[in-house]
């Protein structure tokens, strides 16, 4: 299965938090994410595909009582975030791996955040990775994703067309086709929703939350 790097190319890596703060009104929908995660002190945290650490970084410094792991497929870009982590004094554990094959128990963590990593996978690796955050969370926990979402007009699916160039028409086909919201409910999920959509200059980007039932 092809792996998509953070800028689709290694190579690209290093000038990923330029770019993305830049064109994807970053700060706004990664502050409303983690204000929509409600996290709380004690609770256990994983952040899918945590690239530079960003996310990671924001929501543990918005509560410093939890337990925040990262985990990326890229050694390279996980270096990168570990450096940001050391240079705020926040204390995350940065693990490789791969989000379709979790490295972790069954029902371990309370909320699984993720953004811009989805339109990354193929269908069945969306599917089965899915299937994986649903086996890590606890019951009750929730998941929540920020990715590029349905075009909410013609001007977003236009300038989507750039993303789709990047990283590739297959893997971004049933983000902006709005099919994660169906994705989730099929791994078992409950309460799905898409909770806000941001236009931004490469398209829309939505926000998703569902939550894995009690029992
Ligand atoms: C576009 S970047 C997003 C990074 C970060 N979450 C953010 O919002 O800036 C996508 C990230 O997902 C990682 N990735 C892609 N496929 C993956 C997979 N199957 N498992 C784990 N990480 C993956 C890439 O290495 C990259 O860091």
């Amino acid at each position: 299965m092809a792996y998509i790097h953070a800028l689709r190319f290694s190579w690209l890596t290093s000038l990923y938090d330029p770019v993305v703060r830049w064109t994807t009104r970053e700060a706004t929908f990664k502050r409303r994410l983690v204000a929509e995660a409600t996290v709380e002190n004690g609770q256990r945290i994983l952040d899918l595909g945590c690239g530079t650490g960003t996310l990671a970084i924001l929501l543990k410094r918005a509560v410093p009582g939890t337990e925040v792991v990262g985990l990326d497929g890229d050694v390279k870009i996980l270096d990168i975030a570990r450096t940001k982590a050391e240079a705020v004094g926040v204390d995350i554990a940065f693990d490789e791996g791969m989000s379709f094959e979790l490295p972790y128990p069954a029902n371990s963590f309370d909320r699984v955040v993720s953004t811009l990593l989805f339109h990354h996978l193929t269908r069945e690796a969306k599917h089965n990775t899915l299937a994986e955050v649903f086996r890590v969370l606890k019951p009750g926990g929730e998941l929540h994703v920020g990715d590029w979402g349905m075009a909410q007009n013609g001007l977003m699916r236009g300038l989507f067309a750039i993303v789709q160039l990047l990283d590739g028409f297959e893997t971004t086909a049933d983000n902006v086709e709005g099919r994660l919201p169906e994705f989730f409910r099929e791994a078992g999920f409950n309460d799905v929703r898409v909770s806000a959509n941001y236009a931004t200059a490469l398209g829309t980007i939505s926000l998703y939350a569902a939550v894995k039932p009690k029992s």
